[in-house]
């Protein structure tokens, strides 16, 4: 029974050879999800594009201009855009390229890199997530990215599981985690800014983080209406970076309806996972989200997962834990905890309707 298995890394065991799904007329029981949890009519969520240019060149004007963008936006639901975010566009296709061509390849050489019983990295055709009710519509690469060792764990590990051959897509993602732990890094930048607690806290915070990232394909599916191409979660993480091509999918659960991100072309969507609401001491949000299929086109993103060092201890800092004005004690919204300790338990726990965080703590 998949079901039984939600919650366990037993689901590598889980693996399906999506060209075979495809060609079946109707879609097998196992990724038929709940009507509850369904795809229904919905709303476009209004998700700020933020310009990332000011707080390059040092303008104040539009650094204060974007954290108010970025502050309304996280308090809401923790979904927002970035552009003029110095990526550089040829890394982010040859990323997006190089994901769609892996997914691409015959299932037995995919399964090379199949993610072990207990690990959190590798490839899986659909499996049940530590989220999911059902089977998600997609496939899966998912790797580390560890800062520490940034020139070559990325590198080591394509070739390691997948051959000599995969040396050339283990350069493209080394260049493009390098990429995003730059941005993220100037994110967390204007995310102190915009919480009053300096440019630098979150920034210093972060340095020396290790960050995961996962390459999804949702490929076209027949009964699209059936199905989920990411079951409803809440990011663990600290804030995920995600690059989608321009096929729309993403939602969001906030204001008691679900509401659609669509894409914005060089745009990076950005969102507050739990790690970062506790760093906030719940001022910002960490809102459910999924993504739905389509019966027409694959779809392709990229998730960079932005957490900090295993060991570091998850609290807000002090100023976030007084009220503006009467300087008087808030709650914490959150006890300490590890990023190790948070990661460690939602690999044997698992809530669909709440936050992995409001479950832990
Ligand atoms: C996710 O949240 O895990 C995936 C989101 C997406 O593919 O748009
Ligand atoms: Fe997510």
């Amino acid at each position: 029974d998949l079901n039984k298995e939600k919650g366990h890394c037993s689901n590598s065991a889980v693996v399906f050879d999506t060209s075979f799904l495809r060609r079946q007329a109707k879609i097998p029981e196992s990724f038929v999800w709940p009507l509850s949890e369904r795809p229904h009519p919905l709303e476009e969520l209004e998700v700020p594009v933020v310009d990332l240019r000011g707080l390059f060149d040092g303008d104040e004007t539009s650094i204060s201009h974007a954290a108010d963008a970025v502050r309304s936006a996280c308090v809401r639901h923790g979904f927002f855009q970035v552009i003029n975010h110095k990526v550089d566009a040829k890394v982010s296709s040859d990323a997006l390229d190089a994901a769609g061509d892996f997914f691409k390849l015959p299932q037995s050489t995919k399964l090379r890199a199949r993610r072990q019983p207990g690990s959190a990295w590798g490839y899986v055709g659909a499996h049940a997530d530590r989220f999911a009710s059902k089977l998600p519509w997609k496939e899966t690469l998912t790797f580390g990215y560890d800062y520490s060792e940034r020139r070559d764990g990325v590198l080591d590990y394509f070739t390691s599981k997948l051959g000599e051959g995969f040396e050339p897509m283990g350069r493209v993602y080394r260049r493009y985690c390098e990429a995003m732990k730059e941005l993220s890094l100037s994110v967390m930048e204007l995310l102190g800014i915009s919480l009053g607690v300096g440019r630098g806290y979150y920034r210093q915070f972060f340095e020396d983080g290790s960050s995961i990232m996962r390459c999804n394909s949702y490929p076209p599916c027949q009964e699209p209406e059936l199905a989920l191409g990411t079951g409803p979660h809440c990011d663990p993480t600290a804030l995920t970076i995600l690059l989608q091509d321009q096929v729309d999918g993403l939602q969001v659960f906030t204001e008691g309806k679900w509401q659609a991100v669509r894409p914005v072309r060089r745009a990076l969507v950005i969102n507050i996972g739990d790690t970062f609401m506790a760093l906030s001491n719940g001022r910002y949000k960490s809102c459910l989200h999924r993504a739905v299929v389509n019966s027409e086109r694959e779809r392709l993103s990229l998730a960079f997962f932005v957490c900090p060092r295993g060991d570091r201890v998850v609290r807000p800092p002090r100023e976030l834990l007084l009220l503006e004005e009467e300087e008087e004690a808030v709650p914490r919204a959150f006890p300490d905890f590890t990023w190790a300790e948070l990661l460690e338990f939602t690999q044997t726990h698992y809530r669909a309707d709440t936050t992995t965080l409001q479950s832990f703590a």
